[in-house]
């Protein structure tokens, strides 16, 4: 009997075992649900990817997890640091719930997707860094130290789009956020794509770090011309180069993405430093995510200092 007893205890802790595990991993997120539309395939992953072909691979928290985020960022709550407790992993993969059907960190299998997302937090990193002044843990240990220019000299407003994007009185354009905003018709394009009010309220950038992921992720997947492909299309290869893109040395890959952002104030001017910074934080987001900076590409593709730049001159980063 006794023995009996104990063979029956050790079926239930089994079991309960078993079950433990089952609702350890089943939560939705682990349930790949495909369904058919207009003949094609089409997933949704729990929350986080709604139906997209895109949602049928792995998705981004799948592939980048919240120890890599604070390993990228490792200083950013740091007492010095500029933004502390405004940053987090969770607004990150919120902000991305939108960008996920449509590729962003979803195309073309794991090493893709990771490559996707170290070099989108490269601009991120290299643009909100404060690691110059305070390079404890070395320069590039240092993005999402920012999340609003400090001392803007200027409020930004171009009364040139007045019809457009009107100024708000009172509401100061200065540069907030992942991929820092600047002007008024800046936050009046992004508050219109995100259906924000963004010109009465550029400060909601600096108040909600998912809405600033989000304008960044938009700017991301968003051409800003008509002509001219997203960041996201160059990265991933969708976009195919023209003779034009060729001749001006255009080519798909990291380069071409601080060529889109960034105009002349990054490329088509040699090894200058606001590109490598930037080149810097893609090449050691790839080591630290476990890729390796050597999947980074020969240089052509990684840098842009010999590219024409699309747009002659960048207004929209004109104060950075
Ligand atoms: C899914 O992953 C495979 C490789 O793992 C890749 O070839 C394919 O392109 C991915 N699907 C999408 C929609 O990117
Ligand atoms: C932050 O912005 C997002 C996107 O607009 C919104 O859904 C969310 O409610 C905001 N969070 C807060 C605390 O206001
Ligand atoms: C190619 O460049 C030439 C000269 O700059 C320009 O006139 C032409 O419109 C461009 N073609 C395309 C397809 O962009």
């Amino acid at each position: 009997m006794g023995v009996n007893r104990g063979v029956v205890a050790v079926v239930l802790v089994l079991v309960l075992v078993n079950l433990g595990l089952v609702v350890v991993n089943g939560d939705d997120k682990e349930i790949v649900v495909v369904k058919k539309v207009k003949g094609k395939k089409v997933c949704t992953q729990g929350w986080e990817c709604k139906e997209s072909v895109f949602c049928c691979n792995q998705t981004i928290s799948d592939v980048f997890q919240v120890y890599q985020f604070e390993d990228l960022f490792s200083k950013r709550n740091s007492p010095v640091a500029k933004a502390v407790g405004f940053w987090d992993y969770e607004s990150f993969i919120t902000a991305s719930v939108l960008y996920q059907p449509l590729g962003f960190g979803t195309t073309g299998g794991k090493h893709m997707q990771m490559k996707e997302i170290a070099a989108f937090l490269a601009h991120v990193g290299a643009k909100t860094s404060c690691g110059y002044g305070v390079a404890t843990g070395g320069p590039l240990a240092w993005g999402l130290c920012y999340n609003k220019e400090m001392s803007p000299s200027q409020s930004y407003c171009d009364d040139y789009y007045k019809y457009t994007y009107p100024c708000t009185p009172g509401a100061e354009y200065y540069g907030r956020g992942a991929l820092p905003i600047y002007w008024n018709y800046n936050y009046g394009a992004v508050g219109k794509a995100l259906k924000v009010n963004l010109l009465d309220h550029p400060e909601y950038i600096e108040q909600n770090a998912t809405l600033a992921f989000m304008a960044a992720m938009w700017r991301w997947t968003t051409p800003i011309k008509k002509s001219q492909p997203s960041c996201h299309d160059v990265f991933i290869g969708n976009w195919k180069p023209t003779k034009n893109d060729t001749l001006a040395k255009r080519v798909p890959g990291f380069g071409t993405t601080m060529n889109i952002l960034y105009g002349d104030q990054t490329c088509g001017q040699g090894d200058i430093d606001p590109m490598n910074t930037i080149v810097s934080h893609y090449l050691y987001y790839l080591d630290l995510l476990g890729v390796g900076r050597e999947e980074a590409g020969p240089n052509e593709v990684l840098s842009c200092a010999e590219q024409v730049p699309f747009n002659p001159s960048a207004p929209t980063q004109a104060a950075s």
